[in-house]
């Protein structure tokens, strides 16, 4: 028994705060991302990022993914040490003892990763000569998310000759991904952004074969942009993140014939009324240190009346702008994060449930900020 955790325990009876994930509505919503991309015809490599378990990649792989997507090194070597052989790191990775276990890694996996700099492929270059181990690297090209990449045109062609030109370093292919479109409300409008993007994409892939360079991959997109990607053809593979979980507000943007994203909101944060003040006010043990604030303040569940907002480190208030709060001390309460990536990265755990019951714990095993 995990603390404040027993199989089959009523959600009501779970210690708190606690991160749930309703497991027939994941289950539902990675079979769909199988369903869409199968219709579509394309590949995809969900991004690891969004829940940081490598029990969770493995029910994607075990749905149809080719491999996985992760943000950092030390999500690479946790989902590596959990069996997964099939890793992209769509971040660039600078320092010596970085590239150094992106080269172990390396030894024992598929692994790529993505460079956007002539400084940064000499130092792989460099690094992979001394231990003898194959690298694949995909350059990385800003179609307008202003991050990191290189500008679309033709420096991709002078960074692909020199992966070409090195001994270990393989050059697959390009990495075009758009974060900032991914939760514009409108179909027409993301559709349209998304070809923008794509376009930037495509030319900069043509600079790159001029040169006689042959690309295998083109990969990028996200779970908001899935519908126009595939039906733009400019991809050969999809690195969808969010659909797993759904944050709040991303589930209400526009999707192809429907009012909004057709995957669930699977995860919730679940906490306890621990104060009352007022008849307008419930004090709930869930606050800064239990829901990320960077997309906004997380949704209660089942309270239309209720407004959250953060109380603090420890505490989040729920108002009741018709001052008839209808919680008593005690009283569980279940919240959508806004944000699902930046709050499960908050919890060791996640509550598995099923039927109003916990069913499993699941630890988040790729957590971690290297
Ligand atoms: C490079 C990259 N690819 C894919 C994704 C997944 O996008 P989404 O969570 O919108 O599905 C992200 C998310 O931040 C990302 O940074």
């Amino acid at each position: 028994m995990t603390s404040g955790f027993e199989p089959g325990q009523p959600i009501e009876e779970i210690d708190t705060p606690v991160l749930l994930v309703d497991l027939d509505k994941l289950t539902q919503n990675i079979k769909l991302m199988e369903q869409i991309t199968n219709a579509g015809n394309i590949p995809y490599r969900p991004h690891t990022k969004t829940h940081k378990s490598s029990r969770i990649a493995k029910m994607q792989l075990a749905a149809g993914a080719r491999g996985v997507c992760c943000a950092t090194i030390s999500e690479a070597e946790a989902m590596a040490a959990n069996g997964i052989t099939d890793i992209h790191i769509t971040s660039e990775i600078a320092g010596a003892g970085k590239i150094a276990r992106i080269l172990k890694l390396a030894a024992k996996t598929r692994l790529s990763l993505v460079v956007d700099h002539p400084d940064l492929i000499a130092s792989l270059d460099r690094a992979s000569r001394e231990v003898g181990i194959d690298l694949g690297v995909l350059i990385e090209v800003d179609v307008g998310q202003g991050r990191c990449g290189i500008q679309p045109g033709a420096d991709a062609a002078r960074l692909a000759a020199q992966i070409t030109n090195s001994l270990h370093l393989k050059f697959r292919g390009l990495q075009g991904y758009h974060g900032k479109l991914q939760m514009t409300p409108g179909f027409a409008d993301r559709e349209l952004r998304v070809r923008q993007a794509l376009d930037l994409l495509q030319r900069t892939a043509e600079n790159v074969r001029r040169e006689g360079l042959a690309i295998d991959v083109m990969t990028g997109g996200g779970s908001g942009s899935l519908m126009a990607d595939i039906k733009l053809h400019g991809l050969n593979e999809l690195q969808p993140g969010s659909y797993v979980f759904m944050d709040s507000e991303y589930r209400s943007i526009e999707w192809p014939g429907a009012a909004h994203v057709p995957f669930e909101n699977s995860l919730s944060i679940l906490a306890t009324v621990i104060s009352l003040p007022s008849n307008d006010r419930a004090i709930i043990d869930a606050g800064l240190k239990a829901a990320s604030m960077d997309h906004g303040p997380p949704v209660p569940c089942n309270l239309p009346a209720a407004t959250f907002t953060f109380g603090g480190d420890e505490h989040g208030q729920l108002l009741f702008a018709d001052g008839r709060c209808p919680l008593k001390i005690g009283d569980k309460v279940t919240l959508l994060p806004s944000h699902c990536d930046t709050t499960a990265n908050l919890y060791d755990k996640y509550i598995v449930v099923r039927g109003g019951e916990a069913h499993d714990v699941w630890r988040l095993d790729a957590r971690g900020h290297d």
